[in-house]
């Protein structure tokens, strides 16, 4: 499986997000990584699993080098492409456009074809008053990706990204017993016996 983790960050800190992910991950598991300003929209085609962060900026857009790749990104057949999202925002100073970019990124995603089904995350304990990464009409209740505000609640972010990536693994059908019965060479589920 190719997965590629990528990002755009204005100020670092979905860099340093993503560093921390790529590390929960597993070297193993990512086969690419870097800042989507190093790569043409393009290039994202080439991997089964696409893990994708995007902070918001300017009240409510997406992050500028993401912005960059919106219109390559609309001549792309993603259709084969499972995407996980992780977004950055800041929930106390921006309660109504909380990781707004994220849910714009996804809409970009799913038009293309992606299925963005991978790593939706629970809205439960965050303070903001709208955000289009919410799933769902109206009160929705989870975001389309793992959300992260580094400003407010910088403390939750490495067991935030901790949980995240074991939910992914998970997802991906990596779970800590599927690897334990791949390297034991076994079917994934028992064989019953006829007797
Ligand atoms: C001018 C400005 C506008 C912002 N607008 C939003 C916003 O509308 N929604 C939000 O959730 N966060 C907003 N943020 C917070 C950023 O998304 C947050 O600081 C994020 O961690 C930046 O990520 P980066 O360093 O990777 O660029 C804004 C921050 C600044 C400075």
């Amino acid at each position: 499986m190719r997965l590629g983790l990528f990002f755009g960050s204005s100020t670092g800190a979905t860099a340093w997000a993503a560093q921390l992910l790529r590390a929960e991950l597993g070297e193993d598991l990512v086969t690419s990584f870097g800042d989507i300003r190093d790569l043409s929209a393009a290039e994202l085609a080439d991997f089964d699993v696409l893990v994708l962060g995007a902070p918001t900026w300017f009240v409510g857009e997406l992050q500028e080098d993401w912005q960059a790749r919106l219109i390559e990104l609309e001549r792309l057949d993603l259709s084969h492409t499972r995407v996980a999202l992780f977004g950055l925002g800041d929930a106390r100073g921006y309660p109504g456009t909380f990781l707004d970019g994220l849910g714009e990124l996804r809409a970009a995603l799913t038009a293309r074809g992606a299925r963005c089904d991978l790593g939706h995350w629970p809205a439960e304990g965050y303070e903001f008053d709208a955000s289009r990464a919410l799933l769902g009409s109206g009160n929705g209740k989870t975001f389309c990706g793992l959300a992260l505000d580094v400003e407010n609640e910088g403390w939750l972010t490495a067991p935030r990204a901790r949980s995240w990536c074991r939910q992914l693994r998970r997802e991906l059908g990596l779970g800590r017993r599927a690897r334990r019965v791949r390297r034991l060479g076994l079917p994934a589920s028992p064989v019953r016996l006829r007797r």
